[in-house]
């Protein structure tokens, strides 16, 4: 098999693997098709909701797959006649049979569902705050849209008050024109019920909306150890690598179950098993290694599994994550779960895990990916360019995926604001948008308010939503030839990729740079 061959196989696998996870759920979750599971757990009934009866097709590969070794436990249904049913106390069996009403019950019934088809051992208390990445109201999210409905209806809740995605657009300061206004309503039409749904189970209002939701502005930054459920692959990747919590990369739509329950099935990423290493990746560039292409060769390389990064530490002074190099993980991190599917990342001396235990994170028979200055090289040169006209102006910048910090903020606002001065510009060439939380903004405004003017009459906006989700938008690459430093938003759209500096300069003169 070949590198590529190699990569394709691994993608697929994790797209199978998640969309077997929604399967499940959705499975579950039609009403009247399954009947009830039994109240004895050690003995299912041969039913599709308790993992009983005859697998679906998709379910019967998972016996194949590398499963036992993904969830940290042995492959949990080697006969598929008999499949795995996870243990329940009584009064979670109780639940499921309805002991709190039928809408949780269901609930239960697809969380344990969810469970059984990962092997988890049991269903685990939740702490923190929930965070969910149920953002946008697409006309394809009506039947979530209409389960969480039924959900608020019956006076649901979720167990603490929660946070959620940006939203997937802003008419004020990006959409502000009748074209994108258009497309906004026709093709987000569910936008309003989505918001109404988290207003009624528990979500803050719309300032709060952020995928950065441990940012201290935004306020949900659980305590390591603490078992949530989120889904959001940036917020879980953080949460999991650099505050040490412990959750899996969720379907958009579980997590929100999981939080009405306050329960989830253990297995996976949540487990210590599952939080070991099979990579060591070393890296080794002579410079501070640009960190979203190092996270894109880790993501490339390690797909889903977990990699035990060395040769960071330098770049976090007395090995601590604060306010002004936080961005730099976020970025990295970001970039492996997007271009992979890692869920988890060890860094030497950085992260809580891999300060408890070191390499003692490592399995047996781990595998070694080293990157340095070649390698970052040849990573950086698989990004290709995508515009229709490649050899056309950029028009846009896109700064802020995920959600940018405070001092990334004030730091773009100085680099900006300065390099137009220096090269006597009131403008930028192109407007820059800054994505963050609306309570990002409001600090910068409190704190900062003359760097604030100065970004916005240089050209800098400030806008809460996603910005994938903008670039998504129908006809957007026609449209738009953007420039950005994210990865993540490189992977998902025909937006170029730039380190810092060439930005700057982009935005500037409005040109790409030949040293680009
Ligand atoms: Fe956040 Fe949207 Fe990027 S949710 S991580 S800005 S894709």
């Amino acid at each position: 098999m070949t590198d590529k061959t190699e990569d394709a196989f691994k993608m697929n696998r994790r797209k199978f693997i998640k969309r077997s996870t929604m399967a499940a759920a959705a499975v579950t979750l039609l009403p009247k098709q399954l009947p009830l599971q039994t109240a004895d757990a050690a003995a299912p009934a041969d039913t599709g909701a308790s993992g009983g009866g005859k697998l679906p097709d998709y379910a019967g590969k998972m016996l194949h797959s590398d499963m036992g070794v993904q969830s940290g436990r042995k492959a949990a249904m080697p006969d598929p006649k008999k499949p795995y049913q996870m243990p329940l106390t009584k009064e979670e069996q109780d639940i499921l049979n309805g002991s709190k009403g039928k809408v949780i019950a269901k609930i239960m019934k697809t969380i344990v569902a969810h469970g059984n088809a990962f092997g988890a051992d049991k269903l685990v208390e939740l702490g923190g705050a929930p965070h969910s990445s149920m953002y946008f109201g697409t006309g394809y999210m009506k039947a979530l849209i209409d389960i969480f409905d039924e959900c608020a209806d019956a006076g649901l809740r979720a167990y603490r008050p929660y946070t959620v995605n940006p939203r997937p657009y802003d008419v004020y300061n990006v959409n502000n024109n009748a074209k994108d206004i258009e497309l906004i309503y026709e093709g987000y039409a569910l936008q309003r019920d989505v918001d109404y749904i988290h207003s009624r189970l528990g979500s803050p209002d719309l300032n709060y909306r952020s995928c950065a939701c441990y940012l201290d502005e935004v306020g949900n930054a659980p305590k390591p150890g603490t078992y949530v459920a989120w889904a959001e692959s940036s917020a879980v990747n953080y949460g999991n690598s650099v505050l040490g919590l412990r959750t899996n990369r969720n379907a958009t739509g579980m997590e929100l179950l999981c939080a009405l329950l306050g329960k989830a099935p253990r297995f996976g990423l949540m487990t210590d098993e599952g939080r070991m290493a099979k990579w060591l990746v070393e890296v080794k560039t002579t410079k501070e290694p640009d960190w979203g292409v190092v996270g894109t060769a880790i993501g490339r390389k390690c797909v889903e599994d977990v990699p035990y990064i060395t040769g960071l530490e330098k770049y976090f002074k007395g090995g601590k994550v604060t306010a002004d190099n936080l961005h730099l993980l976020k970025a990295m991190g970001s970039a492996t779960a997007s271009s992979g599917a890692v869920g988890l990342y060890h860094v030497e001396g950085v992260t809580p895990d891999a300060k408890d235990k070191g390499k003692k994170l490592l399995v047996k028979g781990y595998k070694t990916y080293v990157i340095d200055d070649a390698e970052q090289a040849r990573v950086r040169g698989t990004f290709k360019n995508l515009w229709p006209d490649k050899n056309a102006d950029p028009t846009a910048c896109f700064i802020g995926c995920p959600h940018n910090t405070y001092y990334e903020v004030v730091k773009w606002g100085k680099m900006v604001t300065e390099a137009l001065k220096k090269a006597g510009k009131k403008k930028a060439a192109i407007p820059v948008y800054m994505f963050m939380a609306n309570v990002v903004r409001a600090k910068l405004i409190e704190e900062e308010p003359e760097l604030a003017g100065a970004m916005r009459r240089g050209g800098m906006l400030p806008t809460n939503m996603c910005s994938v989700s903008y670039a998504g938008m129908k006809g957007f690459s026609e449209r738009v030839r953007g420039v950005t430093n994210s990865a993540k938003t490189r992977n998902y759209s025909s937006i170029q990729y730039f380190p810092d500096d060439v930005l700057v300069e982009i935005i500037v003169t409005g040109k790409i740079p030949k040293r680009a």
